[in-house]
This record gives structure tokens, C-alpha cells and sequence, in this order.
């Protein structure tokens, strides 16, 4: 028997047989429940799309009650441990495959191609305030490369739309560095195309101007495998807007820009700067008992736990965790890394924590190897979108490729007034 489910109306009597499909049943299918003829029909309402799929994807899949996390069929621990390269996951999670070493070597060719941005960049971020933001700045210069590249919108042709994909790719570690040297008043550094992708953005980022800068392999290979862990995460927020305001035919400028400042929310890439705030709060181990006992009396949340969902330990914030020793081992321990160990020790313990399915999450740990590396708390979410732009485009790529989806145009349940007449001036309250 084909999987379907029968639903009978209780206003009307009326019963339907609706196909399952991926164990979904399609909202339109809905539309043939009416009370009167005219009227629009059945709909379903979802506020913050908890229960919705919107897109049929093949990237990346989570389970988030076994804690797994898989880009192409491929765990993210693998990734995290044998790919050498950023670039290599990206190709993967663009184009579907691992690429052979020809592939690789072209792919890597073709993003250093683009590293560089157009002088009139330079000089647009010069006009920034001194202490502007640099998440803003971020975001508003992704925008503006829209301007440079008028064709960008030319959706239809592949071969241009990889060309964009390849040139946002490229860069997005120059904007942000550039972003980072204009808040301290630096020259800018511009890329090195011998470098790899984290390497690269290590040496425009901290290079002194006139002198050489040897780049620590082990912190070159911790961004590596962060920028790794950090470049998709299925419909997420940011992601859902990507492929939003795709849906337009904008051009990917435009949208990526959209992207990342849905990003910046602090619901969303702004957690990891939290935690720190949350570590210098809370000041020594010996405190961590009564912080623990107050967020249970609901005066606050433990920051780095928890997520919409993954109801197990976040399969990321694992990698991330082991990555945290080496690093220090180089930089020197954070001294807030034990205050977030006996927080991790005690919430993973105690009920309230364990009957919640609370632990921690992605930014639990990163935030803390970030600063360890010298990054400043207000790059944190910029760090974030350098890697999630390859996954925005992938999904960008897979929407606008999609002969099921049109331009995203949600419903709404309308529960404001009725017609009524103009009222004039001198007639209203
Ligand atoms: N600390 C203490 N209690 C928590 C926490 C937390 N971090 N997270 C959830 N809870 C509690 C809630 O108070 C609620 O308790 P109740 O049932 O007694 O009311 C219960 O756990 C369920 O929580 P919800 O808020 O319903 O979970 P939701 O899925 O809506 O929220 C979220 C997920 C936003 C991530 C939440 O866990 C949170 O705010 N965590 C802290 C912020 C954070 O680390 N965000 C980063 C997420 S990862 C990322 O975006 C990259």
C-alpha cells in the first residue's frame, strides 16, 4: 500500500488522501480542505519553520538526537582529520564529490585566481570609521562587490555562476582581513597565493607590514579544520535567508551579503563571543558551582549549550575541544579553558542539564582557541562566515538549480481588522 494519510475535516465531513513522501506530506496538498468554495483553503502555520522543510537537499544531513553531522554522506570528523585543505571540503561540498588530484589542483588555481579585490575595495573600506565593526564592514563590502561585477546576475549561465562562487570564495579572507588591519590602523597585507587558504588569511591578518611572518603550522592547521567545522550546517538561519533572497535572482553578492548578516544575530554566529563574556564573568573554578545553580534558577543561560538540534553532544564542538590542547600547547593555555572544563563537567552531570539533552555546542570551545590565536571577540562572527560562504553558495547553487522552487514567498494567517472607511482629519481620535 502507497504511503499516504487520511485526513477527514471536522468542519465539513470532508475526507482526502494525501501522498507521504520522505515522511513529509506536502503543504499545498492541504488547499483542497475548504469550508466554502471560494474560500483560499487549508494552510499550515509554522512559525519559525520548526516543522517545515522548505528545500530538498543533498549536502549536508544531521541527525541531531545521535549527534551526527555528515557533508555528502561524509562525517565531519573525517573531514576534520584527513583533509589538509579548506578548499578540498569546499569543492566537496559544492560539487558533491572529493576531487582527485588533478580537480584539487585546478580548484585551488582557480580560487587564488580571485584573491585580490579591485583597489576601489581598498578604498572603500578606507572610509570607514576607525572603529567600525568589522562584521559590518563585512557585510557591507560583500554587498558592494556586487557593484563590481554587474553580471553576477546572470543566474542562467553556469559557467558565470561559478565565477562568482569562485571569486566569493576567494574573497572573503582578504575583506576580512582587511577589515581586521583597518580597525587596528594597519597597513593592509594583500594575499599570497603560495599560501593555503588558512594560511594565507593568517599572514594578511598578522603580518607586520615590513617585516617577514612565519606562520606556527599547528595554528595554519587549527583554522584549517575551524574553518572545516564551520562551512555548512543545512537550513540554518543565515542559510534559509541565502536561499531567500536567492530566490529573488539576485545576484550571490547581494545574497551572501543577506547571509551574513543574519549570521551576526547573537542567536545565532554571535554565541562564541558570549561564552567568553560568560568565562570572564564567571572568573575562577571555584565560582562555577553557584553560576550553574543560577542558571538553573532560570537567571540566565549557560552559553555554548544547548541547540535547536543537535539533543547530544554537538558532534563539531568534540573536534573543536581536542583542537583547543594543541593549540595551547603553542599559544599557552587560555586561563578560562579550565573554567570551561568544570562548566562542561558539572552541566553534563547534573539533571537539569541531562533531562534538557543540553551540551555543549560548536562555540562552547572556539571562541576560546580563537582569542588564544590573537583574534580579536568582534572578528569572532566574521571568522564564522569566511568558511560558511562556500556552504551558503553550495546551497545558493542547489536552490537556484532547483526546477521545484520559485521565488520564497510564505503565507500568513491575517488577523487584523476587516474593510473599513477612510476617516477624515478632523473625525479622528
Ligand atoms: N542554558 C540553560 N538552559 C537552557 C539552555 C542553556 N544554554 N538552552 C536551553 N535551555 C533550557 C531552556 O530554558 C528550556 O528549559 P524549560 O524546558 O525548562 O523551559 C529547555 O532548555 C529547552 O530550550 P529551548 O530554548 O526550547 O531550546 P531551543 O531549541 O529553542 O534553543 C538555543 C536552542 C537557542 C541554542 C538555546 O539552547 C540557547 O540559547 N543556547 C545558548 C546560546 C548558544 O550557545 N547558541 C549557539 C547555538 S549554535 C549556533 O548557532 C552556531
Amino acid at each position: 500500500m502507497a504511503d499516504t494519510l487520511f485526513i477527514t475535516d471536522n468542519r465539513t465531513g470532508k475526507k482526502i488522501e494525501i501522498p507521504i513522501e520522505h515522511d513529509t506530506v506536502r503543504a499545498t496538498d492541504l488547499r483542497q480542505l475548504k469550508v466554502k468554495d471560494d474560500d483560499f483553503g487549508m494552510m499550515t502555520y509554522d512559525p519559525a519553520l520548526m516543522n517545515t522543510a522548505a528545500v530538498k537537499s543533498r549536502i549536508t544531513f544531521i541527525d541531531g538526537d545521535k549527534g551526527i553531522l555528515r557533508h555528502r554522506g561524509y562525517p565531519i570528523e573525517q573531514l576534520a582529520e584527513n583533509s589538509t585543505s579548506f578548499l578540498e571540503v569546499a569543492y566537496l561540498v559544492l560539487f558533491g564529490e572529493l576531487p582527485n588530484d588533478k580537480q584539487r589542483t585546478d580548484w585551488r588555481i582557480k580560487i587564488r585566481h580571485h584573491t585580490i579585490v579591485h583597489e576601489s575595495i581598498k578604498k572603500l573600506m578606507e572610509a570607514f570609521r576607525y572603529d567600525a565593526h568589522p562584521m559590518g564592514m563585512f557585510i557591507s563590502t560583500i554587498a558592494a562587490l556586487s557593484t563590481f561585477y554587474p553580471e553576477a546576475k546572470e543566474l542562467n549561465d553556469p559557467e558565470n555562476r561559478m565565477t562568482q562562487i569562485c571569486r566569493l570564495i576567494a574573497k572573503v579572507p582578504t575583506i576580512a582581513a582587511f577589515a581586521y588591519r583597518h580597525s587596528k590602523g594597519a597597513p593592509y597585507i594583500y594575499p599570497d597565493n603560495e599560501l593555503t587558504y588558512a594560511g594565507n588569511f593568517l599572514n594578511m591578518m598578522f603580518r607586520p607590514s615590513s617585516k617577514e611572518y612565519t606562520i606556527n603550522p599547528v595554528l595554519e592547521r587549527a583554522l584549517t579544520v575551524l574553518f572545516i567545522l564551520h562551512i555548512d550546517h543545512e537550513q540554518n538561519c543565515s542559510t534559509n535567508v541565502m536561499r531567500s533572497v536567492g530566490s529573488s535572482h539576485v545576484d550571490p553578492y547581494s545574497a551572501v551579503a543577506a547571509a551574513a548578516a543574519a549570521l551576526w544575530g547573537p542567536l545565532h554566529g554571535g554565541a562564541n563571543e558570549a561564552v567568553l563574556h560568560m568565562l570572564d564573568e564567571i572568573g575562577s573554578v571555584n565560582k562555577v558551582p553557584a553560576f550553574i545553580k543560577e542558571v538553573k534558577e532560570g537567571k540566565g543561560k549557560l552559553m555554548g549549550f544547548g541547540h535547536r538540534v543537535y539533543k547530544n553532544y554537538d558532534p563539531r564542538a568534540k573536534v573543536i575541544k581536542n583542537l583547543a590542547y594543541q593549540v595551547f600547547n603553542v599559544t599557552g593555555k587560555n586561563p578560562k579553558l579550565d573554567i570551561a572544563i568544570e562548566l562542561e563537567r558539572i552541566a553534563l552531570e547534573d539533571e537539569y542539564f541531562v533531562k534538557r539533552k543540553l551540551y555543549p555546542n560548536v562555540d562552547f570551545y572556539s571562541g576560546l582557541i580563537y582569542q588564544a590565536m590573537g583574534f580579536p571577540l568582534d572578528l569572532f562572527p566574521v571568522l564564522f562566515a569566511i568558511p560558511r560562504t562556500a556552504g551558503w553558495l553550495a546551497q545558493w547553487q542547489e536552490h537556484v538549480t532547483d526546477p521545484e522552487q520559485k521565488i520564497t514567498r510564505p503565507r500568513q494567517i491575517y488577523l487584523g481588522y476587516g474593510e473599513r472607511n477612510w476617516i477624515p482629519m478632523d473625525k479622528r481620535k
